[in-house]
């Protein structure tokens, strides 16, 4: 890893960008990214657009196209590779539903690491068609533990979830052998990309996954109610969508309100899981985050964040803090969790305090199940991890030793 001091120049232009980062250090993008100032501008025309001559394709779809294209480079997919979603629950309620689950089926997952949204779309499943919802513990690190998973599956696996990064425990997941193994068994692998996509690398081309979704608001720096689902275009073609809607339907060069018939025709790709009209306000703003993420580019984001996750994480165990993240650095990300597995009171009060006190000091982090969760971004500096580390050697100063 090369820990430069020094950002890429196209890094220090990029903060002007976001102002949010002259009232905060903002540490707090694994539950919601800074937007970029650009974005007012953006739904302002398209508002104008609305208020003032009802809409045009200039702003609605043409732009919802353009997103839909640029979110797909990001990726390395096609943009027919791409369906736009609300947000990652409805990117994987649409591939969990969309399969065809026989009673003795099984879908596997690491539910202590795994987020509430995956579970329960499984667990749905599971009370609705019979299946069998297997959970494996993580790794020794909290990481998603891709040998049990190994030993887990079996004949009748038909899919399994993984987070790119967990929420919870900020561990990357060693993709790339997970989608091996699921793709040698024509396992449907289902990836959460909210605590990575936008700021570490994920390219389809290479890693062997079906479906990834990921919601705008965090490491895309968007807002709410938009997001993507990608899924392989292979894959894709072989699901009938849990829910179908107009957009989902291949009329040709017909009219979206034309109707295609008893024997309809499925829109080629992930588009068929498009339902009905989108969220257009949220696309214009988007376009500019996703503008500005890809000028940067996502190599040089990643180097930057894990280089700043790096300098944090050894900070926070100079001041002898527990660090439950990056133990094993093929699970190393952007996103630190101070605390421990199971939080005894005594660390989890401090870590409270801690968080009060770096919120009075104008930093933002988050508290996650009793733990200190700090995630960095592009729009983040070496300065600030410097300041922010010399903030919690003064509040560790200002405690009694027993307590700190
Ligand atoms: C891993 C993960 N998945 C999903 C979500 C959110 O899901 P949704 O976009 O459906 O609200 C979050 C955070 O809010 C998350 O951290």
């Amino acid at each position: 890893m090369n820990d430069t001091l020094a950002p890429p120049p196209q890094l220090a232009a990029l903060r002007h960008e976001f102002p949010g980062t002259d009232n905060w250090i903002y540490f707090e993008t694994s539950a919601r990214g800074l937007m970029p100032a650009g974005a007012r501008a953006a739904v302002a025309r398209y508002l104008d657009d609305r208020i003032l001559e009802g809409g045009a394709p200039a702003t609605m779809l043409e732009v919802l196209e353009r997103v839909r294209a640029k979110f797909a480079h990001l990726i390395g997919a096609e943009p027919d590779e791409i369906a736009i979603v609300k947000n990652v629950s409805e990117g994987l309620n649409a591939i969990v539903t969309s399969l065809p689950w026989q009673r003795g089926d099984n879908a596997v997952l690491c539910t202590d690491i795994e987020h509430p949204n995956s579970i329960y779309a499984l667990f749905n499943m599971r009370d609705r068609h019979g299946i069998e919802v297997r959970t494996v513990p993580a790794t020794a690190d909290f990481a998603t533990p891709v040998d049990s998973i190994a030993q887990t599956i079996d004949s009748h696996t038909r899919m399994v979830i993984a987070s790119t990064v967990t929420y919870t425990t900020g561990a990357r997941t060693d993709l790339d052998a997970l989608g091996r193994l699921c793709r040698e068994r024509d396992i449907v692998l289902l990836v959460d990309g909210a605590q990575s996509v936008g700021a570490l690398e994920l390219d389809v081309r290479k890693t062997p996954l079906d479906a990834m979704t990921v919601g705008a608001s965090k490491y895309l720096c968007g807002p709410y109610g938009i997001g993507f689902l990608y899924v392989r275009r292979e894959r894709a073609e072989r699901l009938q969508p849990g829910n179908l809607a107009r957009y989902g339907i291949d009329l040709g060069d017909a009219h979206e309100g034309e109707k295609g018939g008893d024997h309809y025709r499925l829109m080629p790709g992930a588009r068929r899981f498009d339902l009905g009209s989108y969220n257009y306000a949220g696309a214009n703003a988007l376009e500019v985050s996703l503008d500005l993420i890809a000028q940067v580019g996502v190599p040089a984001i990643e180097q930057h964040v894990l280089t700043l996750a790096r300098a944090f994480t050894a900070g926070l165990h100079t001041h002898g803090l527990p660090v439950m993240s990056g133990q094993v650095d093929k699970h190393f990300s952007q996103v630190v969790l101070a605390g421990k597995s199971s939080p005894d009171t005594a660390t989890e009060a401090l870590l409270q305090a801690l968080h009060a006190y770096l919120f009075d000091h104008r930093v933002k982090a988050s508290i996650r199940h009793g733990r200190l969760r700090f995630a960095f971004h592009f729009y983040n500096t070496r300065d600030e991890v410097e300041h922010v580390l010399g903030l919690i050697g003064a509040f560790l100063r200002s405690r009694p030793p027993a307590v700190a």
